[in-house]
């Protein structure tokens, strides 16, 4: 009898081993504990066994129970390790691939360019002043030396918002500011960057809305020569280190004399191309030496403090240094134009 018992142990431990995954284990689970199953089996045959080996047939019955429910439990939980190692091996991350980029965003050209422009003048011991975009008649035009019937009102087509407020058509307005504001700490030296609008027709080289950067410095003794050495540096950043500047004689009323500055052409060197119309030079920006008046109406001594100033446009320098066709793509937000300007950042 107790061979039996001996010859079904070994037969169950076998076949327990035998199992290969979870899905082979649970069907031997279900021949041997199920309720159809071996065990079960035994059970039933409890009846016909003589009553004297009834106790020992059902605990040896219960017994080879215990034991295959113990067997099949440790299978499960090794197989399931088993299973989970596996995975763990297929899933391997390889660390040395290079990782996926998301897509990122860029700075817009403009103000790539402004912050170049800004870079060059805060090297030079500059301060960066903002100023309101709806400004007050006062700042963009009266301080200006452009009073209510002077004619250059006409130059600028102006947004207004009353019959005081518009907005502002100069960076100039920001200028007149930091004049009032400081007209008794000087000297001053400041770069005014930001937008300024205009009723302009759009086109490829007009637009509505612009951006400039107005350049400011006031104390004793300063010259032309400040105004062209600075000058020339802006534009040799800008545009190369072998580009000449050219002055040329101009008119705008808070400036005395008034000058436009051109750079030689930095396509074709200055011998003459599409870009420059043949002249071999590019005009860049407006500037002049402070007006008296100007000085004057911010209560600063005229005859004491001189000073200049300059005004460039922002889209203007961009589309010469990246040779942009039209200044309306600066506007539209188109991503693939605004990728091809990554490079700049
Ligand atoms: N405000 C002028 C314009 O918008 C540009 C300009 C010219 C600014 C000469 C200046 C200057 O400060 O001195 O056309």
């Amino acid at each position: 009898m107790t061979q039996k018992w001996d010859e079904l142990k070994k037969e169950f431990i076998e076949k327990i081993e035998s199992a290969k995954d979870l899905n082979s284990i649970e069907n031997i689970r279900i021949e041997l504990l199920g309720k159809k199953g071996l065990i079960n089996g035994l059970m039933t045959q409890m009846k016909d066994v003589p009553k004297q080996e009834k106790k020992d047939y059902g605990m040896a019955v219960n017994s080879l129970k215990q034991l295959t429910e113990s067997l099949i439990a440790e299978k499960i939980s090794n197989l399931k390790e088993a299973d989970m190692l596996k995975q763990l091996q297929e899933d391997k991350i390889d660390i040395t691939l290079p990782a996926s980029r998301g897509k990122y965003g860029t700075l817009h050209p403009l103000t790539v360019v402004q912050q170049e422009i800004e870079d060059i003048f805060i090297g030079m011991g500059y301060a960066v002043v903002e100023g309101p975009e709806v400004e007050l008649d006062l700042y963009n035009f009266e301080r200006a030396n452009i009073p209510a019937d002077h004619p250059s009102r006409d130059m600028q087509d102006t947004f207004y918002v009353d019959i005081h407020r518009l907005l502002r058509t100069q960076t100039t307005a920001i200028q007149m500011r930091v004049l009032e504001n400081e007209h008794d700490m000087l000297p001053i030296k400041v770069v005014c960057p930001g937008k300024v609008y205009r009723k302009d027709d759009d086109d490829a080289t007009h637009s509505h809305q612009f951006v400039q950067v107005e350049g400011l410095v006031v104390g004793e003794d300063i010259t032309v020569g400040d105004l062209k050495g600075s000058l020339e540096l802006l534009a040799r950043s800008m545009f190369g280190s072998n580009r000449e500047i050219r002055l040329r004689q101009s008119y705008f009323p808070f400036t005395e004399p008034s000058i436009e500055i051109d750079v030689s052409c930095h396509i074709c060197g200055g011998s003459g191309c599409q870009t420059c119309k043949n002249t071999g030079w590019i005009e860049i920006l407006g500037a002049g030496m402070v007006h008296p008046r100007v000085l004057e109406m911010a209560g600063i001594d005229s005859e004491k403090y001189t000073g200049f100033a300059f005004g460039v446009g922002v889209e203007r320098v961009a589309m010469l240094k990246y040779g942009v066709d039209d200044i309306r793509h600066f506007y539209t937000n188109n991503i693939k134009f605004l990728d091809t300007y990554k490079r700049f950042e």
